[in-house]
């Protein structure tokens, strides 16, 4: 699957200077779900993904011909009772309003795929709100629908 405008996106994980670009993108994706987080919670995020030593990453997605960040997806790896090897969670994925519907959710989430296939870790799962339809039309195309209900400690 190929056109221009796939052409012109590449997508790769965070460098240093990708700090600003990241931010406007995780910032839009607050606003998204009307939550609000400090400054000071970025930063810590950004030097985590930049850490080896941490197995939380982002990739971005950059538009070729201007080299802005149009879309982020932010992931981790942790250990889990039902195998030998680690699970790979998505915590977040947001792609520009203006620049959507290009099949950029798409690529992102195929580069993780890709990135953790290269691990040894290919087992991958995310959540989205029930009312989210436009996130669960990408999901059901890349992934299945798994038969789980999410719960949550009360308050937290
Ligand atoms: C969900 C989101 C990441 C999707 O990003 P995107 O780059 O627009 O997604 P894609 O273009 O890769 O979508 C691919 C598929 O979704 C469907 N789709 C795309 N645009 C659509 C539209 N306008 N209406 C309905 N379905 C659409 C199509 O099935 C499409 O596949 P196709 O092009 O092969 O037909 C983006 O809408 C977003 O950032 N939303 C706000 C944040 C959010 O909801 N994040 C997910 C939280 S879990």
């Amino acid at each position: 699957m190929s056109n221009s405008s796939e052409d012109n996106i590449i997508i790769r994980f965070v460098t240093e200077n990708d700090k600003e670009g990241w931010q406007r993108l995780w910032k839009s994706y607050q606003k998204f779900y009307k939550v609000s987080f400090s400054n000071d919670l970025d930063d810590f995020n950004f030097n985590r993904f930049l850490d080896s030593n941490i197995k939380m990453w982002t990739a971005v997605a950059v538009e070729r011909s201007s080299g802005k960040n149009i879309g982020m997806i932010n992931f981790f790896s942790h250990v889990t009772t039902w195998d030998f090897k680690d699970k790979v969670y998505v915590n977040d994925l947001y792609v520009d309003v203006g620049s959507r519907a290009k099949v950029t959710g798409v690529k992102l989430i195929e580069f993780v795929y890709g990135e953790i296939d290269k691990l040894g870790t290919p087992s991958v799962y995310w959540c989205t709100d029930e009312s989210n339809y436009r996130a669960q039309l990408l999901y059901t195309k890349i992934g299945y629908k798994a038969p789980k209900i999410m719960y949550k400690r009360k308050g937290y």
